[in-house]
């Protein structure tokens, strides 16, 4: 099994993850968002690429069961129901409801892998879940960090070293790129304490400006969650291991 890091989702065509097993990290705070969505029930979240088409596919779908959610520079789109804090999206808010969510980075990482044959989104959440699924799959993996506007990003980086050293202890002899050597090597730096590492970050130190110190602390807890949102060529939805997994 090899694992190869792509630190940011700039120099990948679309096409280079079909067939693919990719994992989808934005730490900060689409994948911790979609995570925490599905766990309190959210039937499914459809990420889009751009806020014009969201608005788009919301009118026509669902009757009345469909949320907007995401945000742009962090704050909520004028029009929709909720941002982009994994909190807002609350059993009581999302519970049956399909959610179209746009961000800045996140959504669009995993419109570009749509071509994957599993894609899967990670963040410090649900780490051990997704690493114990991957190890399951024995496919050679792609690691998607979604980065910040098209730019490397620390926190996703670290996730995916942390990631891969969970996938190290679940099966010895991972195959690592230079890539994931790399992304390992920073985990291995600034993984102690990941509340910390978040706070210092370029997009956490935004957020902490921006009064959303709730949500670094919430992305940053390991392992509170094993819900596995795959994502199947158009919406993502809670992998149930006992169903055999159906691409659109
Ligand atoms: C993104 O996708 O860029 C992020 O989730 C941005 C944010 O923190 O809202």
């Amino acid at each position: 099994m090899k694992v190869n890091v792509l630190f940011s989702p700039v120099n990948a065509d679309e096409l280079y993850f079909a067939n693919k097993t990719t994992v989808v990290i934005d730490v900060l705070r689409a994948s911790s968002t979609i995570i925490n969505a599905l766990s309190n029930g959210a039937k499914e979240v459809i990420p889009v690429a751009t806020v014009e088409f969201a608005v788009k596919v919301s009118g026509g779908m669902f009757g009345g069961q469909t949320l907007l959610g995401g945000e742009r520079n962090t704050k909520k789109i004028e029009g929709f129901a909720i941002g982009n804090s994994p909190t807002e999206y609350s059993k009581e808010v999302v519970k049956d409801k399909f959610i179209v969510f746009f961000s800045t980075n996140g959504s669009k990482a995993i419109v570009k892998a749509k071509f994957s044959e599993n894609l899967l989104v990670c963040s410090f959440n649900n780490l051990s879940a997704v690493a114990k699924h991957l190890i399951k799959l024995k496919n050679d993996v792609e690691i998607l960090c979604a980065g910040t506007n098209n730019h490397f990003s620390l926190e996703d980086s670290v996730c995916a070293g942390k990631l891969i050293e969970e996938m190290n202890k679940k099966k010895k002899h991972i195959e690592v790129s230079d890539s994931s050597a790399a992304a390992f090597t920073l985990y291995e730096r600034f993984g102690n304490d990941i509340l910390e590492m978040l706070k210092n970050t370029e997009h956490g130190k935004k957020l902490l400006e921006n009064g959303f110190d709730k949500d670094l602390e919430f992305c940053s807890k390991l392992n509170i969650n094993s819900v596995l949102p795959y994502f199947d060529g158009i919406k993502l939805k809670s992998l149930d291991l006992k169903k055999p997994k159906m691409r659109s």
